[in-house]
């Protein structure tokens, strides 16, 4: 009895997890007639494609290599990342040339992209006070209004209704947070949930006026990435002498991906017209883990790029070793994903069911 329901929970879960990946290989490489007009991108190293290239020295910098081995022409863009991120992939598939260039690689000569910009800056939060000399949301979002304003300018009064047209209907992308649960780490208090309602819900509160400034501003789509299982990254890790997952970390994020999921909720019951898809990177990265193999992966713990104990004490730097079965690693470095888990997290965001993209994926959104 006992055996036979466990072995069809094995086989459920098998069969779940064919139906997913059939499921997903049957998904198109573009989406078809993309009415997607433009990506507005912005957070932090996650979603960083080159911005901190233009910052001083002691901001977070990958435009070196390794960085970038596998993107095209081995170029070290300032992704923190083999290769492509999440978002360059889920760009292409919506039918964009490449993912929006960086906001300060733009000369205020040139015009301004059409198909959007990001904004992103590695070491960035949502509350100003994360990151040191880094790009804060607050700023981000400044920068935002510079570049719709740019859009509207000289443009004769009936294109203005264009304009807004264009914007309500672009996707407005975040993936930020993890580095301001980082920061405040060393002071949780195991199994305190008192103590972790008063971290998260400062950050939540900021995050609500960020995403309101926006909409104010015409934005209508959100695309919100959650935090995901922090306490297993390798930097992490590493810092336990048997390599285990920091279970305090977890949970605070865990806290944090459900209180910005019922923030969203919440700002679609009461915005009018505002609609959103959150990426559950948690329970993503709980899936992945639990069939490794079924995914492509083999090693989910050591960073590809990296040294000391198990690669996971010290940055990858332009002298490190670096693994060669990259597709194979969940972390790149010591505290980001490779392309590959990019890549699998780009296509559950974009295709996967609604317990992992809620309350409705990617494309249903842009197709909504
Ligand atoms: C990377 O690409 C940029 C822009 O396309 C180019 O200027 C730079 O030379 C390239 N770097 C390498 C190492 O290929
Ligand atoms: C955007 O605005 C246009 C024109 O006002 C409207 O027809 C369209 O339904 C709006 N789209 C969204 C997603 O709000
Ligand atoms: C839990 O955290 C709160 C807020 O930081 C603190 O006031 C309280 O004393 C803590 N309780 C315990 C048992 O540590
Ligand atoms: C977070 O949400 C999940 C379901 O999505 C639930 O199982 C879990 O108990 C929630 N955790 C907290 C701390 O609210
Ligand atoms: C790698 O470079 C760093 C500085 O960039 C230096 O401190 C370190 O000693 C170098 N390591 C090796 C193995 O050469």
């Amino acid at each position: 009895m006992k055996q036979t329901s466990f072995l069809k929970n094995k086989m459920n879960k098998v069969l779940f997890f064919l139906l997913l990946c059939h499921h997903l290989l049957l998904q198109p490489e573009v989406l078809s007639a993309a009415t997607l007009p433009a990506i507005y991108v912005f957070g932090d190293s996650t979603v960083d494609v080159g911005n901190n290239n233009y910052l001083p020295d002691d901001a977070p910098k990958a435009n070196f290599p390794p960085y970038g081995i596998d993107y095209q022409g081995q170029n070290s863009t300032g992704r923190f990342c083999n290769g492509f991120l999440g978002v360059d992939f889920i760009a292409k598939t919506m039918g964009l040339a490449a993912s929006p260039p960086p906001f300060l690689s733009l000369s205020k000569a040139k015009q301004t992209p059409r198909r959007g910009v990001n904004f992103a800056s590695a070491g960035s939060g949502i509350l100003p006070t994360t990151g040191n000399d880094v790009i804060a949301m607050s700023t981000q979002i400044r920068d935002f209004e510079g570049v719709a304003a740019d859009l509207t300018l000289g443009t004769r009064t009936n294109n203005k209704k264009r304009v807004s047209a264009s914007l309500n209907e672009s996707l407005f992308f975040f993936s930020v947070g993890s580095n301001d649960l980082f920061a405040f780490a060393a002071t949780l208090i195991p199994g305190n949930d008192t103590r972790v309602d008063e971290i998260v819900t400062p950050i939540i509160d900021e995050f609500k006026n960020q995403l309101k400034m926006l909409y104010g501003m015409g934005a209508r789509k959100f695309a919100v990435a959650g935090t995901g299982l922090l306490g297993c990254i390798p930097a992490i890790r590493v810092l336990d002498p048997s390599y285990e997952c920091n279970v305090d970390l977890n949970d605070l994020s865990m806290h944090f991906k459900n209180a910005t999921e019922a923030l969203l909720e919440d700002l679609r019951i009461s915005l009018h017209g505002f609609e959103y898809s959150f990426a559950d990177a948690y329970e993503m990265s709980i899936r992945i883990d639990a069939d490794l193999q079924e995914y492509g992966f083999t090693e989910p713990r050591v960073a590809c790029c990296g040294s000391g104990r198990r690669n996971a004490e010290d940055q990858c730097l332009r002298n490190t070793t670096y693994c060669r079965n990259r597709n194979q690693y969940l972390f790149w470095d010591i505290n980001h994903p490779t392309q590959a888990l990019y890549k699998v997290i780009a296509r559950l965001w974009l295709f996967g069911p609604p317990e992992l993209a809620y309350p409705v994926n990617l494309q249903r959104l842009l197709q909504s």
